[in-house]
């Protein structure tokens, strides 16, 4: 497995082949990144992963400082898993003067849910995986379900500017307890750990009702909250939505429930499609 830093040698180390299949991320890496990795495997002729930590996706009072840099681990597990190629620019690589051309998603997709309550994260993401689509000529890039939202973004953003891209959602991968893999269960305490399943638990209960049918979805929402709330939880959302485009669901719409909540200081996402 290759490790590269600069642009440069990628698109050289890139030459020899026809149909990079790609697995962006902002490396410490969790066995739902490896999933998407074996995932990319078939896909393409060489398999790349991407490791940066985008800092204009992060508000400024969000983790980007303490986020876990982990580049020695991330690479063993990347070739463990099959990755051929991984990039891993530096900050001044990637972003050599300030960004200022800037990717900006529609408002309607990218303002509402995650987007409302991290302004500007939409813009962020958009902007560097562009700018790793590019850099990698990515032919096939996969990205996990468990940021729903971003997978939706990043297709349509790709579909919109006719990127020759097929973006690829990876499932959600949970402990066995259900805990979907994040790398930001790795600032739970072992007691938060027990607590965090909460999140997975609710989402599931508000399927099970959707599933029998005939519940109101607001009730259910609302009651999801409360759950949340009354575990010490600070949940930002609880939303039913329909999966084209995260509007409210309409009778007979596939839908999918989306949670954002924090448990202490560490903010967790989660959702299931019914
Ligand atoms: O999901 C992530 O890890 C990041 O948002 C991504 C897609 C790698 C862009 O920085």
């Amino acid at each position: 497995m290759q490790i590269i830093h600069t642009i440069a040698e990628l698109r050289t180390a890139l030459n020899a082949y026809r149909h990079p299949a790609v697995v962006p991320t902002m490396g410490n890496l969790h066995a739902g990144h490896l999933a998407l990795v074996r995932q990319a495997k078939p896909l393409g002729d060489v398999t790349v992963s991407t490791i940066f930590v985008n800092r204009l996706q992060f508000a400024p009072h969000e983790d980007f400082d303490t986020y876990p840099r982990t580049l020695e681990a991330d690479c063993a597990q990347l070739e463990a898993a099959g990755c051929d190629i991984v990039f891993a620019p530096k900050e001044a690589e990637l972003y050599p003067q300030p960004q200022t051309f800037k990717m900006h998603p529609p408002t309607e997709l990218a303002d509402i849910l995650e987007g409302h309550f991290r302004p500007g994260f939409f813009i962020g993401v958009c902007t560097v995986v562009m700018k790793l689509l590019a850099c990698t000529q990515a032919r096939t890039a996969l990205f996990g379900k468990k940021d729903y939202q971003q997978l939706m973004v990043i297709r349509n953003m790709v579909k919109q500017f006719a990127l020759p891209v097929d973006v690829i959602g990876g499932e959600t991968q949970r402990n066995e307890a259900g805990l979907a893999l994040s790398s930001r269960n790795g600032y739970l305490s072992p007691t938060q750990r027990e607590e965090a399943l909460l999140l997975s638990a609710t989402l599931k209960k508000i399927v099970a009702a959707l599933r029998a049918g005939g519940a109101d979805i607001n009730a259910l929402e609302t009651e999801a909250m409360l759950t949340l709330r009354s575990a010490g939880w600070m949940p930002d959302y609880v939303a039913v939505r329909r999966q084209a485009d995260l509007q409210a669901p309409q009778p007979g719409d596939p839908m999918v429930v989306l949670a954002a909540a924090r448990l202490g200081s560490t903010r967790l996402i989660d959702n299931m499609e019914v």
